[in-house]
């Protein structure tokens, strides 16, 4: 009987473990969906934004309309690294694009992120002239550390 109380008490320790593991991992996996989902968010509207300065580059507007978009461009750029915790790659168990390779040569993915930030500025200060020339090449520039990042960094989809 001794042997039984044992056993039962075994198990129910495992379960317990088990559970409390279970939660553990639904607790962190629900902190990573967060930032996850920001940074995805933060992708997305830098999208939109290079969108709304191409719509007015493209119509020859007033650029200076759209020099906010670039500025948001920028102030998400410095954001970049710190929405890319450890452990908020695919082993985290939520849908993302991330690349473990962001955290082997996070250096240089930083780098990425601050090379981003640069163009944004230099084509916040075009949009902000209304010089249509600079903006065009500020923008192609700003473009070309969006794709930079992505061919290393994300995976395709
Ligand atoms: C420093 C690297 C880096 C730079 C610079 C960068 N991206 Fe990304 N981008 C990523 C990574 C990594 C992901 C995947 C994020 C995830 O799924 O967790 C991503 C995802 C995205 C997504 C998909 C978001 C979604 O809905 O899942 C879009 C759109 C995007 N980026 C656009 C851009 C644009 C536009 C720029 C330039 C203005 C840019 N990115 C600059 C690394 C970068």
């Amino acid at each position: 009987m001794r042997r039984f109380g044992l056993i039962f008490g075994g198990l129910a320790l495992a379960a317990a473990v088990i559970t409390g593991l279970g939660t553990g991992y639904a607790q962190a996996q629900g902190a990573f969906a967060d930032v996850i989902a920001a940074r995805q968010a933060g992708f997305k509207a830098a999208g939109g934004n290079m969108g709304a300065i191409k719509k007015v580059l493209d119509a020859g507007g007033d650029l200076t309309t759209v020099a906010t978009n670039a500025q948001e461009i920028s102030d998400w750029a410095k954001k970049i690294p710190m929405m890319f915790p450890t452990g908020s790659g695919p082993e985290s168990g939520v849908k993302t694009a991330a690349l473990p390779e962001i955290w082997v040569s996070k250096g240089d993915f930083e780098k990425a992120a601050a090379a981003l930030g640069v163009e944004a500025d230099k084509l916040m200060v075009a949009l902000k002239a209304n010089d249509k020339a600079a903006a065009t090449a500020a923008f192609g520039a700003t473009g070309g550390t969006c794709g930079a990042c992505h061919r290393t960094f994300r995976a395709k989809t």
